[in-house]
């Protein structure tokens, strides 16, 4: 007899979250990706909680062969297209995982993780280590989150604890003289709320070189 085992509530949340609209992002690769990876030597790349592609298929346009990781199919489905319709089909694999249960195999010269924060369940603090583990001597670990709530959210949607600087950096604990912290900064970005409320929200990037 086979089982199948229930969809986790994570995996229900995000694959709501995408069904209930055609786009959720919006397409273009994320800033701080494009200014911490810019000046990478391409080579093999894993993308963490890839939504709709954009960053992976950034990568790929720059030479990157590029797994994209995420929990939900509808989005994997939707990076596949972004992927074929900009012609980097071939250079970018799409592997369903809820991080934090299952891992891709592998080592990549570039692990990226934009936003990987949830409203559900998610072991960031093991999800990292994981990263941290999948990247190559002499490859990068790129982890890019949202320091708190956009200045014009007034009602805070649910609760969160946002990560600082110093707490990702102490919980990944990471061996002394093999990583070399390129990037530690706060970035204010502008930030516009669905009704047009103009703002700024700080997010956090940690640029780490291994070796
Ligand atoms: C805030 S979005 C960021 C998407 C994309 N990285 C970006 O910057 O636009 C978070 C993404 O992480 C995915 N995600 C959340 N929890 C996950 C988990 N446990 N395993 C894999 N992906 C997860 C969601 O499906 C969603 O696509």
């Amino acid at each position: 007899m086979t089982h199948t085992p229930a969809p986790a509530p994570a995996a229900d949340f995000w694959e709501a979250r995408y069904r209930d609209t055609d786009r959720v992002w919006s397409g273009r690769p994320n800033e701080l990706l494009v200014r911490e990876a810019g000046d990478l030597a391409p080579g093999t790349a894993l993308d963490l909680g890839c939504g709709e592609g954009a960053d992976a298929v950034w990568l790929a346009g720059r030479g990157w062969h590029v797994t994209g990781v995420d929990i939900s199919a509808t989005a994997l489905e939707r990076a596949a297209v972004h992927a074929a319709d900009a012609g980097v089909g071939d250079r970018v694999a799409w592997e369903r995982h809820e991080l934090g249960r299952s891992f891709p195999e592998g080592s990549f010269d570039l692990v990226s993780a934009h936003y990987l924060q949830s409203p559900v369940a998610l072991d960031q603090r093991a999800v990292l280590g994981s990263a941290a583990n999948a990247v190559a001597d002499g490859g990068t670990l790129l982890v890019v989150m949202h320091a708190g709530w956009p200045s014009w959210q007034t009602e805070p949607p649910f609760d969160a604890v946002f990560p600082t600087l110093d707490g990702v950096l102490d919980e990944l604990a990471l061996p002394a003289g093999e990583w070399t912290v390129r990037t530690k900064e706060t970035v204010r970005r502008p930030s516009t709320s669905p009704e047009g409320t103009e703002g700024h929200r700080d997010d956090n990037v940690w640029r780490l070189r291994r070796g």
